[in-house]
């Protein structure tokens, strides 16, 4: 048996502290998309996700939600609509998931600690930071805002704990040659960040256990201590493997992984402390690095934090129900450089699936289908088919296809590599456009020709979507089905493989047009809709009942009325004010003005039947004469004035008495 070549990747496990959002997506699609790539090039390949589910913030939030920290991480990995069924969602093709939770985990983990303590590499000491004593938390200067917690707000104090120690510093020259004189890291700006802000400055020696909360896995030779961060997260890619336990047994294969996907912010963990975790365990360094940019909206990043106060449209779970997973899927490798920050909006990736996938692709392939059925019934004449020098353009721009996609992919450059096909797919539109099939099929002598220009669409899709594979799954197997294929694997991409007998299938319309206009008020509908359920019931003030009488003689002189607003508009100058003219029942007009201009707009207003007491006597605002009062109801909610005029039945006619 011949061993196929293997390749190890992973993306971060991801932190569990609230649900994953479209930054956390793209990551974990771009890593899909190479393992799919890379199995499809024939490779074994073991794609490795998970979660990271220990530390303070998580052991917070539990406790604010009045659950057990296990319980709290289980909500948002493992229940319905957590990060498995995410990942389930957008056909994410992992063959391991790894919880830091698991037993296994946790096991090897304290021998790696145990291991490098032994060495010599970890060692006991006195951790010092800011220490917020109501949150029981410590802060690095940078992390306070303002020099106070970044979570109460409340002042903050020196203070110091023992903790353990890693030997970084030790690992100095060794990993600065590893960034400088290797590929390790890329993109290459992000060798020099490290260079000018971690190694020139020194590297110190990191604190790895804490005291001062328990969420995590005890250093088991000194039990009050968890580990910290970074022995337990990182070690995560070596564990999955079977690394110092008995769950898997293949970390002599795969191990040294070929890749690790992470986003910019932890470079510097897997580029300086990665490799010297695994230098200190005496084991081979991963072969790559790759530091991605991040999504941002409106230029700052999509993050967790913000997601708490501010719920926006950027659930994976909701764009992938309204678009298909494969469009979104498209839209994040499509539209950012894999190395580069990039601006994601709902208006940018409704026109993407518009112009690449609904106008090029879509119709590309309903239309060959299309005629195929109409000039052949289906089945191209594979005796008619001969390759005629004038199709040359075409043919030599799928045959080179592959080499150019090849290239980018190999380079992690998932947005060339896919521009790359889409060329393709536009010449192949042009193509038709050139040799007017409908034109051709007025002549039976043509028909040789028409075969062939339909032979050379077909074999243009059928290539396309092979290569759109690991981008596209569910979609090209559509495709490729459609235009009579069933071949899939990577020598099937070359020009030719496609049956002179093919048999196309009619199938769905792949990408119906999105009304981009209508598309982006019901996302605003929603996002109002999510931000309400988040901000839960509002809080609702109204004034406390007045403890004074009001004498009856009194009560019964107002004379209240039903009447109807006839017309009603804004005064001039006035922020406030409105103008009722009102059918109060008399035949004459009355002109009543009302300082609720901020709650509705006057044209809403207008047909409505109301309150008003008629006879108060006339008062000038404005220079206008207001006669009588309208009635509202007000209240407050969550501080705010909210106001609703009382609104009486249409069936009352103007000028009832109301008593
Ligand atoms: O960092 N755009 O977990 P995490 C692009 N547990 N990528 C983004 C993003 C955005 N807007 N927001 C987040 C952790 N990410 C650690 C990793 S690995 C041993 C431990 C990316 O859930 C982010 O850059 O905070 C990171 O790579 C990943 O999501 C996980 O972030
Ligand atoms: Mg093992």
């Amino acid at each position: 048996m011949i061993m196929k070549d293997t390749f190890y990747i992973t993306t971060p496990i991801y932190y569990p502290s609230s649900k994953l959002h479209v930054g956390h997506t793209y990551c974990t699609v771009a890593t899909d998309v190479m393992a799919r790539y890379k199995r499809m090039r024939g490779f074994d390949v073991i794609f490795l996700t998970g979660t990271d589910e220990h530390g303070q913030k998580i052991e917070t939030k539990a406790k604010e939600k009045g659950v057990t920290p296990k319980e709290f991480v289980d909500s948002i990995v493992s229940a319905p609509g957590g990060v498995l069924d995410l990942w389930k969602l957008m056909n994410i093709s992992n063959d391991r998931f790894i919880r830091t939770t698991d037993d296994y985990h946790c096991k090897s983990v304290q021998k790696i600690f145990k291991k490098m303590y032994d060495k010599g590499d970890i060692y006991k000491g006195k951790y010092k930071g800011k220490y917020c004593v109501p949150c029981e938390s410590f802060w690095t200067d940078s992390q306070l805002v303002d020099g106070k917690c970044p979570d109460c707000g409340r002042e903050v104090k020196e203070a110091e704990e023992e903790a353990y120690f890693f030997r970084l510093s030790k690992y100095q020259d060794k990993i600065k040659d590893l960034l400088l004189n290797t590929d390790f890291l890329e993109p290459k700006s992000r060798v020099n960040e490290m260079i000018n802000n971690f190694i020139n400055p020194g590297l110190e020696d990191l604190c790895v256990s804490r005291t001062s909360f328990s969420w995590g896995i005890p250093v088991d030779f000194d039990d009050k201590h968890v580990v910290y961060v970074w022995i337990d997260a990182l070690t995560n890619y070596i564990n999955a493997l079977g690394y110092e336990n008995d769950k898997y047994n293949d970390f002599d294969r795969y191990w040294p992984a070929d890749v690790h996907f992470v986003g910019k912010e932890i470079v510097r963990f897997h580029s300086i402390i990665w490799p010297a975790i695994l230098m200190s365990l005496e084991l081979p360094l991963p072969k790559k690095v790759f530091g991605h940019g991040w999504l941002l909206i409106d230029g700052g990043k999509i993050s967790k934090s913000k997601e708490n106060t501010t719920v926006n449209v950027v659930d994976p779970m909701i764009l992938a129900q309204r678009y298909g997973v494969d469009a979104i899927r498209y839209y994040l490798m499509r539209e950012f450089p894999f190395g580069s920050d990039g601006n994601f909006s709902n208006e940018l990736l409704i026109n993407r699936i518009n112009t690449d996938l609904a106008n090029n692709l879509g119709n590309l392939v309903s239309r060959t289908v299309a005629m195929v059925n109409k000039y052949f019934g289906g089945k191209l004449p594979a005796d008619q088919l001969s390759i005629p020098e004038k199709d040359d353009n075409l043919i030599s721009a799928v045959s080179a296809l592959r080499d150019t996609y090849t290239d980018y992919m190999e380079k992690y450059k998932f947005q060339n590599a896919v521009s790359e096909v889409f060329k393709v797919i536009d010449m192949s539109n042009k193509y038709i456009d050139e040799n007017e099939p409908w034109v051709l099929a007025r002549d039976e002598a043509n028909l040789p020709r028409l075969a062939c220009v339909m032979y050379n669409l077909l074999e243009s899709i059928r290539i396309c979507s092979l290569l759109l594979t690991p981008f596209m799954p569910d979609t090209a197997a559509k495709i490729t089905a459609q235009v009579g294929s069933d071949k899939s694997t990577w020598d099937d991409t070359v020009w030719g493989g496609l049956p002179k007998e093919a048999q196309v299938v009619s199938g769905e319309n792949l990408f119906p047009r999105i009304d981009l206009a209508k598309e982006l008020e019901e996302l605003a509908a929603i996002e109002t809709e999510l931000k309400k359920k988040e901000a839960g019931p509002a809080a609702v003030e109204t004034e406390p009942l007045s403890e004074e009488f009001v004498e009856f003689d009194n009560f019964v002189k107002m004379d209240l009325r039903a009447v109807k607003v006839k017309a009603c508009e804004n005064v001039k100058k006035s922020k406030k004010l409105l103008r009722f003219t009102l059918d109060d029942g008399t035949g004459t007009d009355r002109q009543i003005l009302s300082g609720i201009a901020e709650f509705y707009k006057p044209e809403e207003l207008v047909g409505k039947t109301i309150a008003a007491i008629v006879n108060l006597p006339p008062r000038k605002m404005m220079g206008l004469d207001s006669c009588g009062m309208l009635f509202s109801a007000v209240h407050k909610e969550n501080g705010e004035e909210k106001l609703e005029l009382l609104m009486l039945s249409d069936t009352i006619p103007a000028g009832s008495k109301i008593c």
